[in-house]
């Protein structure tokens, strides 16, 4: 069905995020079921929100293939009816929400947090899709504020901050006075995406799962943008003569290129950096839930590497 296709056969790593929260927050009370049961209803809301993202987004990138089948619009069957159906998941779940959450005193906010989410993504994706497609390829676009502002958007706020933000809300808690929590998690999103991009270029397929392909689709990746404020002229030739191309050769010179300006240590800094102001930000939170969870999350980011 359009639902197992498109919802399951990923990691679930957002709907699991709101379930563990959960728990660390409650820590001390065992949970009921039926609050454990709620959790995992929202955990599924993220899922789905993203199920929906993902089937617009590869019709706009043209892409062939998700989670190892073709993606969705690529049936023969289904066409641009994804576009439907991608509405439907969205709409699915306000519905869902509103069967098992009316009535409770956080039912509004809950709403608003996925409304502004959901509004934050599409913002990402229309950032993303202005700058990467529109008219020419005009690689002088890519800089490091715009990369941090697309990452920021599309992925930070839906797969770091909704999480925590509804484990919070079920758990009794008002988003108004975790701004700091908010900030922590976004900046911990953009440096999961670094990694992300790090990883494509650096990372072992073997390990991986899969073969990197940023260089080669004329991504805005952090490499690239890294590497754009480094290079000196002779360098920018090589670089923009080559990024974009599916030749292996062209890609082989821009990895190369990537080896030469050190960009290996330069995401070291960054890393040790990032993780060194994030362990500070986090145990400057005044609630122990609270920090367990972000040092959770943290942990999981930084291990992915190692
Ligand atoms: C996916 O972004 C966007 C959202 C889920 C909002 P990308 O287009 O950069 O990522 P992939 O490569 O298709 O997963
Ligand atoms: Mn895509
Ligand atoms: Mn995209």
């Amino acid at each position: 069905s359009m639902l197992d296709y498109n919802v399951l056969g990923g990691k679930l790593n957002r709907g699991l995020a709101v379930v563990e929260s959960y728990k660390l927050l409650k820590a001390g009370s065992e949970p009921s079921e039926e609050e454990e049961f709620l959790a995992c209803i929202l955990g599924w809301g993220i899922e789905w929100l993203q199920a929906y993202f993902l089937i617009l987004d590869d019709i706009m990138d043209n892409s062939q293939t998700r989670r190892g089948k073709p993606c969705w619009y690529r049936l023969p069957k289904v066409g641009l009816i994804a576009i439907n159906d991608g509405l439907v998941l969205r709409s699915q779940i306000s519905r869902i929400f509103k069967r098992y959450f009316h009535g409770k005193p956080y039912y509004v906010d809950l709403l608003d947090l996925f409304n502004e989410v959901d509004f934050k993504t599409t913002s990402g994706e229309l950032l993303d899709q202005i700058t990467t497609s529109e008219g020419q390829k005009d690689l002088s676009k890519y800089t490091v504020d715009v990369y941090r502002r697309i990452v920021e958007y599309k992925t930070a706020y839906y797969s770091f901050y909704l999480p925590v933000g509804c484990a919070l809300l079920l758990s009794g808690g008002s988003l108004d006075d975790y701004v700091q929590v908010k900030h922590i998690l976004v900046e911990m999103g953009i440096y999961f995406q670094i990694q992300d991009d790090y990883l494509d270029c650096f990372g072992d397929p073997e390990v991986m799962g899969k073969i990197g392909t940023d260089i080669e689709d004329f991504k805005c990746s952090w490499l690239f943008v890294q590497a754009l404020v480094r290079v000196d002229e002779r360098q920018k030739d090589i670089l923009f003569e080559n990024y974009g191309k599916s030749d292996p050769a062209c890609v082989a010179k821009v990895k190369a290129l990537y080896k030469e300006l050190n960009l290996e240590a330069v995401f070291s800094e960054y890393e040790r950096e990032i993780y060194e102001k994030l362990i500070s930000d986090i145990e400057a939170q005044p609630n122990e839930a609270v920090q367990a969870v972000l040092k959770s999350f943290l942990h999981k980011i930084y291990r992915r590497m190692k």
